[in-house]
């Protein structure tokens, strides 16, 4: 037999056996939850959510992926606080009175591309706006915090890891369970080594992704937020 031949001629078959107007539903009406119910998430479901994402695709099937799930009340708060302290600490460094503010945004995109991405004016207006609002809290007060871990040794670990939190995230709505991903935890919990250690991050891992999970206090409806035009270049 050739290399990838396949041997099941069910799964060759030329229709599509799903309902394509439901699960285009489904992604449409995936919303970013920032409201949660107190309510613990019970553990098999966020097991089974977990295995729904790791069928995401990853470059030669590799799997570069590790998920860090924490209700730990105190761990959270811990994390919470951590990832203020680091955007305080950002804020105060990149901002435009500094003198060699031009320099400076030249070095971090050579030495440092992925902090050069939190000088994006548009990141650096929400996270004034997050240090402004001193009741905002950045973990959402969710019950269930997830980490997807990537693995170093992949080149391609970051992609895999956000595909597969785009899984977590539609099965998350289709089992009725709401959830964020939260930008401000990846990019600035690294910055406390110590916690960091505590949940495995470091050597080998990298922390990828962060998404929030709990049961919504308010039902989103097919309120959607309009997205802009898709720019699709046609070449034929
Ligand atoms: C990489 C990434 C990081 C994000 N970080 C945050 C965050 O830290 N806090 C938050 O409230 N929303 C965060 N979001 C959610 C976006 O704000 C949201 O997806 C966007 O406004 C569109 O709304 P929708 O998800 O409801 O369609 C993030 C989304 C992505 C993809």
């Amino acid at each position: 037999m050739k290399v990838g031949q396949n041997t099941e001629k069910e799964s060759l078959r030329p229709f599509y056996p799903y309902n394509t107007e439901e699960i285009e539903r489904l992604i449409k009406t995936r919303r970013s939850v920032r409201l949660f119910k107190k309510d613990d998430v019970p553990d098999e479901l966020v097991e089974r959510l977990i295995d729904l994402a790791h069928w995401a695709p990853s470059g030669m099937n590799a799997q570069p992926w590790k998920f860090v799930v924490i209700k730990n009340r105190g761990l959270l708060e811990e994390i919470r606080r951590a990832t203020v302290k680091g955007l305080e600490l950002t804020m105060k460094v990149f901002t435009k009175r500094q003198p060699h503010w031009r320099l400076m945004k030249l070095l971090v995109r050579l030495l440092k591309p992925s902090m050069y991405r939190i000088m994006d004016p548009r990141a650096m207006q929400g996270s004034r706006a997050l240090l402004e609002v001193p009741k905002t809290d950045v973990l959402l007060k969710a019950p269930v915090l997830i980490l997807a871990l990537g693995n170093n040794g992949s080149s391609t670990a970051l992609e895999d890891c956000s595909a597969a939190t785009q899984n977590l995230a539609l099965a998350a709505h289709a089992h009725g369970l709401g959830s964020c991903w939260v930008g401000f935890v990846e990019k600035f919990l690294p910055m406390n080594r110590r916690l960091c250690k505590r949940l495995g991050i470091g050597g080998e891992w990298f922390l990828a992704t962060v998404t929030a999970l709990g049961y919504p206090t308010m039902d989103y409806g097919r309120k959607l937020i309009e997205r802009d035009p898709a720019e699709i270049v046609w070449i034929r």
